[in-house]
């Protein structure tokens, strides 16, 4: 069967090597984007005199029974006609006939394909934006109901100094808010319109690119016709932002599952997102959390993969770049499936306060509170650090902690110490009173909460 571009040819190639060649099995994702994309261009034509207005009704009528039948699922689509494009072509030309081939007059698939690649990135982009919100919102819901909830905090995962729970999970709310604003910066270097260059030095016949762009809702164009073809720096941005946004979600699943161990025991994770064991019948395994830690590898992956794809290639388009979409595709659906399963997750996540409160009785968190007790009363800080270092060395080898000392065994070792030491050691008052800007202060992580409710869209 002849090719679309057949002309030139006097041999065909075979099929497994038209297979090869083929990106119909993944690119056919682009079909929506593509046929908006030709409803642009056929009116631009149509309103620039390219096509005459019988050509243009036929054409859109066209477009819009495929439109249709896309939505419905009802398109069959072809290897030998290789991409979504050319596919899209011959089924238009076999539904209206030979006007169908005037559609791709002053237009090539390098042009289109990157217009319906920056379509596709940008819908989806604000997609990705949308969910983040709705965790963003899902962790500020639980952070209200836990800012004088206590839990250790770390330093190379030994227990440092106890923090508010609201803080704790605050410090993910603000990694999402930063990687919500580099998603919406990345729009700007998305929403240009490569439609327009032609194959590589756009074309003769008298076009209006600004009709297209309004059409495609685009807000700029590209002006550089080699460039429009051959940049793919947004496929590759958003590769690298969805891979921020996995290497956040991923240490959070990690605290998840540490968290949810018999050890720590701090939260349960609902059993909906859970799993048994098939031989231990007590286990219940964090299964999606592990998995959204696991699926950050193949975003990462996919970044790696454009920068390669990408790394050596000569202006404008090669072949190569046919393989740029599915790592896109692929890290855009794990991101957004990690996105809300992670916010079904903390949406139903049960907070054990107990084991919390527990934990941080159980310590020696409150060793710099006894420091700092003493460089109030005199002692210089770097001699406090020092008697406390002994202090805690004592309790180890007693099997007790600071605040089970008393204030006679205190005095013998430092005789400024008073009543009122115990209270100063209390993970409570070492929480409540850290109010300094952005501390984990009960007011200051209030204060830090009223700042993030205003970076969220009220949803
Ligand atoms: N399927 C191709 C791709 O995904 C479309 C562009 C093909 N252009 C060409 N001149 N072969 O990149």
């Amino acid at each position: 069967m002849k090719k679309l571009w057949g002309g030139r040819f006097s041999k065909q190639p075979e099929e497994w090597v038209d297979e090869f060649g083929a990106s119909i099995s993944f690119d056919k994702q682009l079909a929506s984007h593509d046929i908006k994309g030709s409803l642009a261009h056929a009116k631009m034509l149509f309103q620039s005199g390219i096509i005459e207005e019988s050509a243009y009704e036929n054409i859109k009528n066209g477009l819009q029974d495929l439109q249709v039948q896309e939505q419905e699922g009802k398109l069959e689509y072809s290897v030998k006609y290789e991409d979504i494009h050319l596919n899209l072509e011959k089924l238009l030309t076999d539904q209206i006939g030979p006007d169908g081939g005037k559609l791709h007059t002053a237009r090539s698939r390098n042009d289109q394909v990157a217009t319906d690649f920056h379509l596709f990135v940008k819908e989806e982009t604000l997609e990705i934006i949308d969910q983040i919100n709705e965790l963003q919102n899902s962790l500020l819901n639980l952070a209200e109901d836990h800012v004088e909830t206590i839990i250790p905090g770390y330093t190379h995962l030994q227990r440092a100094q106890p923090v508010s729970f609201a803080h704790h999970l605050l410090a993910y709310f603000w990694m999402l808010e930063r990687d919500k604003e580099r998603l919406q910066d990345s729009l700007k270097r998305t929403d240009i319109m490569p439609l327009g260059a032609g194959a590589l030095a756009g074309t003769t016949f008298p076009i209006d690119r600004n009709v297209t762009m309004n059409e495609l809702g685009f807000s700029k164009k590209y002006l550089n016709s080699l460039d429009a073809v051959s940049d793919r720096d947004f496929a590759i941005e958003s590769c690298s932002n969805a891979s921020m946004i996995m290497m956040h979600l991923s240490r959070f699943c990690e605290e998840l599952i540490l968290w949810s161990s018999e050890e720590f025991g701090f939260i349960e994770i609902s059993d909906s997102f859970t799993t048994g064991s098939s031989m231990m019948p007590q286990k219940k395994n964090p299964d999606m959390a592990e998995l959204i830690r696991g699926k950050s590898g193949r975003v990462y992956g996919s970044l790696l993969s454009l920068l390669t794809l990408m790394k050596g290639l000569p202006l404008a388009y090669n072949k190569d770049m046919q393989e740029d979409k599915e790592p896109v595709f692929d890290a855009v659906k794990t991101v957004k499936g990690c996105l809300s399963i992670m916010t079904g997750m903390m949406n139903e996540i049960k907070i054990n306060e107990d084991r919390m409160n527990k934990a941080v009785h159980q310590d020696f968190s409150n060793a710099t509170e006894l420091a700092d007790y003493l460089a109030k009363n005199g002692i210089p800080f770097r001699e406090a650090h020092e008697l406390v270092g002994q202090m805690v060395l004592h309790c180890i080898q007693k099997g007790c902690y600071l605040l089970d000392i008393s204030l006679e065994e205190y005095k013998e070792w430092c005789p400024i110490v008073q009543e009122d030491l115990y209270e100063a050691l209390s993970p409570k008052t070492a929480v409540e009173k850290r109010n300094s800007e952005g501390g984990t202060g009960f007011q200051a992580v209030r204060q830090q909460l009223e700042a993030a409710k205003s970076a969220v869209f009220i949803s």
